[in-house]
């Protein structure tokens, strides 16, 4: 069904990119020709990083990205060595992340994830920082203008510690989500005291950042991970459920938590800014969303409708961190295992996941238009965007002029880091772009862990192309498609 929308990649000119939004009746900011030397993208500008004024020395920033490629005692393998290090020689001078590290290994969200639960991982994580800015430095230049953050997590929901499967840490009560269970584990949801033992842990892994030389730790709510889970537990009794005051109770206490025990480290949020009820594939392979009895009011940041947007609650979280002292958010939506179409617009979905339910050009412009939404509610935080893959050959005129407009601060590349990540400098030196390495949205980079396998652009990246994972890829997606008779 998504053949019915045309590719980006057809999409000839950027007045046909124009034209098509028309179409759609959604808006975009664009620019019709790119400044020769990045414009408004090649500014540098101010972060408060726990007081101390730093530079970031231009607007795009990586965003995390994990590869299921860890070793299963949670330590980084060559392959986790070479993103990083691509991450670093990009150009993009803000790197929100690196990947999702566990706390605590039970919260891991596949058993090759990093961890950070002895002074062993925090040394690892310290030598993948330093050959970042070494491949940095090396393509680029100085990195006294480079911010490197660690992404902390625990998956909640959406745990899966080892080879026995899904091992869910529900953080509250969901109308859909419990039906997915698996029926044959219990999943107790996590305890008012598990949580505050978990502020502990997040506690530790800040410390063991800060000491491997991170400028920032990002206190990771989003993608329907515990974090994200617990901003929606509205069923949820005790401290951390029901109102506003406690679904936001545990990333307040573990960042005044981190705050003490970590002076002079920055934090950083990165949140779902909206979500919505979760999608399914219909019988003739489109997503749809489950069915529900009334309305819809788990989905931090959307309506009761379970499919719009309701940005109160986000901006009230936006204006909870900057009193915080928390001026650095990345905004994304959704969640990959629910709601992908929100989350990572693509054309070609993953094998097992749906095809999408409306253009994917919607999804970038709902995600573009609430991040703007929630930088003009709150111009003091640097706010970085998430979302821009999908526009392929555009996404440097959109880019140019989101940062023009100040609809954020700096754009964050995902996907597109994982095919192309050089793509940055090309940008910055007002060249063309390589239009073989554009990620096109495959989706491999998802298919592949769905599978068991390395994440990586297969498709793209000539180091993957090569990969011997690459036949398996292609078998566990001829097996998908036969299963689901697509
Ligand atoms: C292979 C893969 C791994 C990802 N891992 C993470 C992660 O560890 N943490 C996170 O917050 N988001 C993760 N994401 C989501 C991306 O950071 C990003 O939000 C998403 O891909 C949309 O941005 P894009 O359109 O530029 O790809 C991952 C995405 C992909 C494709
Ligand atoms: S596999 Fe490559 S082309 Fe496909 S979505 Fe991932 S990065 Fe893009």
């Amino acid at each position: 069904m998504s053949r019915t929308y045309p590719q980006v990649k057809k999409l000839r000119s950027i007045g046909e990119l124009a034209d098509r939004l028309g179409e759609l009746g959604v808006d975009l900011p664009m620019v019709a020709e790119r400044s020769p030397d990045g414009g408004p993208l090649a500014d540098g500008f101010p972060v408060d990083l726990a007081g101390t004024p730093r530079l970031v020395g231009n607007r795009f920033a990586v965003l995390p990205m994990e590869g299921w490629d860890g070793t299963t005692d949670g330590l980084p393998t060559d392959l986790v060595g070479r993103r990083w290090q691509r991450f670093g020689s990009s150009g993009a001078k803000l790197i929100w992340g690196g990947e999702a590290v566990a706390v605590d290994p039970v919260g891991r969200a596949n058993p090759n994830q990093l961890t950070i639960d002895t002074d062993r991982h925090g040394e690892a994580l310290s030598n993948l920082r330093a050959d970042l800015v070494s491949a940095h430095t090396e393509a680029v230049g100085p990195h006294n203008d480079l911010v490197i953050g660690l992404q902390l997590t625990h998956s909640g929901r959406f745990s899966r510690p080892d080879a026995s499967g899904p091992a869910p840490i529900p953080g509250g009560p969901h109308p859909v989500l419990d039906r997915r269970l698996p029926p044959d584990r219990p999943s107790p949801v996590i305890s008012d005291d598990q949580l505050d033992h978990l502020s502990d842990r997040f506690v530790a892994a800040s410390v063991r950042a800060q000491v491997a030389g991170f400028d920032f730790v990002d206190i990771k709510a989003c993608h329907g991970y515990l974090g994200h889970e617990l901003l929606g537990s509205v069923d949820r009794s005790g401290r951390f459920g029901g109102s506003f005051e406690n679904r936001t109770r545990f990333l307040r206490q573990t960042i005044e938590a981190v705050q003490g025990a970590a002076p002079g480290l920055g934090i950083g949020v990165r949140f779902s800014a909206y979500d919505m009820v979760p999608f399914l594939a219909g019988s003739d392979g489109v997503g749809e969303p489950e069915p529900l009895e009334g309305p819809y009011r788990h989905g931090f940041g959307g309506d009761d409708s379970g499919l719009g947007i309701d940005l109160r609650e986000p901006k009230a979280l936006l204006d909870l961190l900057g009193d915080l002292g928390v001026h650095l958010v990345c905004v994304t939506a959704g969640s990959p295992y629910y709601v992908p179409h929100i989350q990572r617009p693509a054309w070609f979905p993953p094998s097992d996941g749906y095809q999408p339910p409306e253009d994917p050009l919607v999804g970038v412009a709902r995600m573009l238009a609430a991040t703007a939404e929630l930088k003009a509610h709150r111009p003091s935080t640097v706010i970085v965007g998430s979302g821009y893959s999908y526009l392929q050959d555009w996404l440097a005129n959109v880019a140019e002029a989101v940062v023009a407009d100040g609809g954020a601060d700096s754009i964050g590349l995902g996907r597109m880091v994982l095919s192309y990540p050089d793509l940055p400098r090309d940008v910055l030196a007002g060249g063309s772009l390589d239009r073989r390495r554009i990620c096109r949205t495959f989706s491999d980079c998802t298919t592949a862990p769905r599978n068991g396998l390395v994440s990586g652009c297969f498709p793209l990246d000539d180091f993957y192309k090569n990969h011997p994972q690459r036949v398996e890829l292609a078998a566990a997606k001829r097996a998908t498609r036969a299963r689901l008779g697509r």
